[in-house]
């Protein structure tokens, strides 16, 4: 944290406004000790943005003047956070993807296990916003699993995981204006009709566990057959995205299977641990 020099030293080469790049590492810095999330790890264009965003809804004309507002206003660190998130996402986005997934992930997955005589299916929905990532996976399973006329000798769990935590309590209560399903399965089967709009069912429910989560940090997950992280590596920096995929390749098993989104691709070192599997629906697999 600087001292007052320093912060006047900062603030004399960040320019009078405090609103420059002096201005804005002051504020990171912050954050980081006091909210314990290094937010240098996404783009900075993008940071800027997002909290240029709080900064005018709380009148704070440049970023040393948030940040004492910050420190007066308590709650302002997790609003910041959820506001730095961006949730949008749907029941099964991107439909080819799924019907991938579908088509050729979850039998390959479900044979392989079968054969070894594992009676588990693991997968995490890393950035799963408000849950209809994970919930949608998780319908896919039940609906192999049931058609296959074994799901009793299953033990299936998808970790859903998430650093916005308002997005995780909607993900939780587990109601949505809308659904929807692949062609070929029933709504009524996984949802039922609410007030609002559609309920998830229980037995889908019980299938993901949420858990608050900065995606940089090492979960407590090892030997997954799936993991989905679509639409969250276009926030961060190359490095941090090659970070995250060391992080990945630690969790999968040898020959489980990593789902990016459709603008997003291997990075790093990572990459020549994994092989691509369907190239147009950006889905690899971890070498053996
Ligand atoms: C655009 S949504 C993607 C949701 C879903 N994966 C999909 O593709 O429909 C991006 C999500 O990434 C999450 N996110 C951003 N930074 C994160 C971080 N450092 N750790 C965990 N989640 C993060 C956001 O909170 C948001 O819910």
């Amino acid at each position: 944290m600087p001292g007052i020099m320093e912060e006047r030293e900062l603030r004399k080469a960040g320019g009078a406004a405090g609103g420059g790049d002096f201005g804005l590492e002051v504020l990171l810095r912050q954050l980081h000790q006091e909210l314990g999330l290094n937010l240098r790890q996404y783009k900075p264009n993008y940071l800027k943005r997002r909290i240029g965003v709080r900064m005018r809804a709380t009148g704070c004309a440049d970023y040393l003047q948030y940040r004492q507002y910050l420190r007066q206003h308590p709650g302002e660190g997790r609003r910041l956070i959820n506001d730095l998130t961006i949730n949008v996402t749907e029941f099964f986005r991107d439909q080819d993807v799924y019907e991938a997934i579908r088509g050729a992930v979850l039998p390959e997955v479900i044979s392989y296990k079968r054969g070894s005589g594992m009676w588990s299916l693991r997968a995490w929905s890393a950035g799963c916003a408000t849950g209809e990532e994970p919930y949608s996976l998780a319908i896919l399973i039940l609906d192999a699993l049931t058609r296959a006329g074994d799901r009793s000798r299953w033990a299936v769990r998808v970790t859903a995981t998430d650093l916005d935590d308002r997005a995780l309590e909607t993900a939780k209560a587990a109601r949505y204006e809308s659904a929807k399903v692949l062609p070929g399965l029933e709504l009524e089967d996984y949802f039922f009709p609410v007030e609002s709009g559609y309920a998830v069912r229980d037995e889908v429910r019980r299938l993901v566990r949420f858990l608050l989560l900065d995606i940089v940090k090492q979960p407590p997950l090892r030997h997954l057959d799936i993991i989905l992280c679509r639409n969250v590596l276009i926030y961060f920096e190359r490095d941090k995205q090659s970070q995250i995929m060391e992080i990945f390749y630690r969790c999968l098993r040898p020959g489980g299977f990593l789902v990016l989104g459709k603008s997003e691709a291997i990075v790093g070192a990572a990459q020549s641990g994994f092989a691509p599997y369907r190239r147009r629906e950006r889905i690899y697999r971890k070498r053996d």
